[in-house]
């Protein structure tokens, strides 16, 4: 009988917890994040500003600063493994084969000086040490995956030849090219005008597909969310407050911070629109909270909350919330 298999967990983040030094405190910029990737999956990490999205993609590769690292506790385990407690080497070979990231400002990730062909070339070292011909046919090869128009005439630009469009192709092209099993995305279009955007973004979902890879997309847009993504979690102030499949975040949000992030986002299959703002603001890093980081600008907020740290909720087998009060569902 031909019985579909489960997909295996890829990456599972436990109880991460980093940390910076400031004077003689400890400020957390994540408190206790915990998710994880199945292979081939697609996980958007959505929230405001400032509520450490990137540190939680950065974290992963240990790309944080040098002066995280002793604040920084938790597991991220790869493929069973703890990222955090491998040396320099192992962690090495992870990057770039097996996990690869787009940097929230891929437009500086490309150096100016070096030709196309040659950053490109430099990624595809990784998986070997291909001859000089088969390094050329595989440059190629890669900027074609990413869709570059005549890309025999590409490895020799230099990057200040290309439109935006095209660099972020190029950048697509260097994460792209060990055929990782994980790809970090942090905002990767937001330098990109709306056609483009679209355009690269299937893209993206196209070669996520073909190649079978997990997703971790990292983003404030919940239009892009609705585009991207398989699952949800959304981050406030350093922690998940909800996890649950796109559908159920766009009908049937039980946090009310979500709710509020997809205030303007008719629907999934309707016109989408852009995060709208929430009155107030977040605590800023390492302002002493009680309770529920929220309840300032909840409206749903009650006593209990304002004292004590709510648990998180398990609502159904995908669905968690981390609120003493949550949403009718
Ligand atoms: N190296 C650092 N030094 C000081 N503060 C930092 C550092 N890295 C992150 N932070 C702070 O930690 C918080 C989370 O930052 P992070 O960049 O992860 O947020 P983000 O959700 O990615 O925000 P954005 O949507 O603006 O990219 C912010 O308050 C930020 O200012
Ligand atoms: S715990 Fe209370 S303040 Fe926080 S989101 Fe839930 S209802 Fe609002
Ligand atoms: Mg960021």
């Amino acid at each position: 009988m031909n019985q579909l298999k489960t997909p295996k967990t890829l990456l599972e983040i436990l109880d991460l917890k980093v940390g910076l030094k400031h004077k003689d405190r400890v400020l957390n910029i994540l408190d206790g994040v915990s998710f994880s990737i199945k292979q081939g999956e697609s996980l958007g990490i959505v929230g405001e500003s400032g509520s450490g999205k990137s540190t939680t993609g950065l974290s992963v590769l240990r790309l944080t600063p040098r002066s995280t690292h002793p604040y920084t506790s938790g597991e991220i385990r790869y493929k069973g493994r703890d990222t955090l407690a491998m040396d320099d080497g192992e962690l090495q070979k992870l990057r770039g084969k097996e996990i690869s990231m787009i940097l929230q400002d891929p437009m500086t990730s490309l150096n100016p000086v070096l030709r196309i062909g040659d950053q490109v070339a430099e990624a595809i070292q990784f998986i070997g040490s291909p001859s000089d011909r088969d390094k050329t046919d595989s440059v190629i090869n890669a900027l074609e995956r990413v869709q570059i128009p005549a890309p025999e005439t590409r490895v020799d630009a230099w990057p200040h030849q290309l439109s935006g469009g095209m660099k972020q192709r190029v950048v697509g092209a260097i994460a792209l090219a060990s055929e990782p099993k994980l790809l970090i995305a942090d905002e990767p279009t937001t330098a990109l005008d709306v056609t483009v955007q679209a355009q690269y973004l299937q893209l993206l979902k196209d070669l996520q597909q073909k190649f079978n890879m997990a997703l971790m997309f990292i983003t404030h847009d919940f239009g892009v969310v609705a585009r991207m993504c398989d699952r949800v979690c959304v981050m406030y102030a350093g922690q998940i407050v909800e996890t649950a499949p796109v559908q159920i975040i766009f009908d049937q949000p039980a946090h009310w911070y979500t709710e509020a992030l997809i205030g303007g986002v008719p629907s999934l299959d309707g016109k989408l629109d852009k995060l709208t703002s929430i009155a107030g603001a977040p605590p800023k890093l390492g302002e002493k909270t009680q309770g529920c980081r929220f309840s300032a600008r909840c409206p749903n907020s009650k006593d209990k909350c304002k004292t004590h740290e709510p648990e998180v909720v398990q609502l159904s087998d995908s669905h968690e919330v981390k609120c003493w009060y949550p949403r009718e569902q």
